[in-house]
């Protein structure tokens, strides 16, 4: 399979989690990557995984929150690796802490500057050198994207502005052929969800909870019967959004939550 040949894919976040995946499947699929994260160690297993599908990686510690850092390594990555073609806009942060009210400044700025100003930092450091036609965009919401996420509304506040940004660039782009779009996923298999204090959160009628104490609590969010999303699940929404497949698809929202969204409105 060759659904991404011959383009180069800029991901942040790409160290661990989604980023990490995404990065492999896109490599699975001929992508180039240029690799974004905040730790070299994290960022050279990536190398490992995406160089054992024949591919290229640049890989550049970048903090999205700052600008200069992100475009920096942006750019040298695009000259070790001749063009730009997707930017998957991934690195994010949260941690469910309480009402709306309670919620600590510092978290809340820190919330806003990874996941919203990181994302614009990550676009902007990106949009220059996507000048191909046929390039994309991807952003990386949730589904408290597009919806209430009660305990987390320095994280909710944030993934829906990104909306705003995506369906503002969409337009903005469009005249380019560049494609913008956002990826919602709901629970997924990473150490975001799959965590002590989730647990906890989760399941507070148990003193050490696991993550197999929280399989049931999460299906019922469900419409489909599973606990949450693989990480893998989301990779393959952003690698159809990355591909020629969406070459008309621009402004949209694409959930990846096995039906919680819906179950939720329903
Ligand atoms: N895991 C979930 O259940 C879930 C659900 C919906 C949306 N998301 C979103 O998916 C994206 C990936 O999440 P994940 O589950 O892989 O998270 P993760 O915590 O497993 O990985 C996040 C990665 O981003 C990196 N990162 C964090 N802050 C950064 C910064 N300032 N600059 C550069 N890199 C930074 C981390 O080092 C890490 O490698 C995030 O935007 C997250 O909000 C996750």
């Amino acid at each position: 399979m060759s659904r991404m040949s011959g383009k180069v894919a800029l991901i942040t976040g790409a160290g661990s989690g989604m980023g990490r995946v995404h990065a492999v499947r896109l490599a699975q699929e001929g992508a180039d990557i240029i690799a974004l994260d905040l730790a070299e160690d994290a960022l050279a297993e990536t190398a490992a995984r995406v160089r054992a599908q024949g591919r290229h990686i640049f890989t550049a510690i970048a903090d999205v929150r700052d600008l200069v850092a992100t475009t920096a390594a942006a750019d040298a990555g695009v000259a070790e690796l001749g063009r730009l073609d997707t930017v998957v806009a991934n690195a994010g942060v949260t941690e469910n802490v309480g009402s709306s009210w309670t919620i600590d400044e510092d978290l809340w700025e820190r919330s806003i500057a990874v996941n919203l100003t990181g994302v614009w930092h990550t676009v902007r450091a990106g949009v220059a050198a996507l000048s191909v036609a046929g390039g994309s965009v991807i952003i990386i919401s949730s589904t408290a994207g597009l919806g209430a996420a009660p305990g987390a509304a320095h994280y909710s506040a944030a993934k829906h502005a990104v909306v705003g940004l995506a369906r503002t660039l969409a337009r903005e782009l469009g005249e380019r052929s560049i494609r913008v779009n956002t990826v919602h996923p709901g629970a997924v298999d990473t150490a975001m969800t799959l965590n002590p204090t989730t647990f906890a959160r989760l399941r507070p009628d148990l003193s050490d909870p696991r993550a197999e104490d929280i399989v049931d609590v999460l299906a019922a969010r469900h419409l489909l019967p599973v606990p949450w999303v693989e990480s893998v699940d989301v990779s393959n929404a952003v690698l159809f959004l990355a591909s020629d497949e969406a070459r008309y698809i621009t402004g949209t929202q694409l959930v990846v939550d096995a039906g919680s969204t819906e179950k939720r409105a329903s």
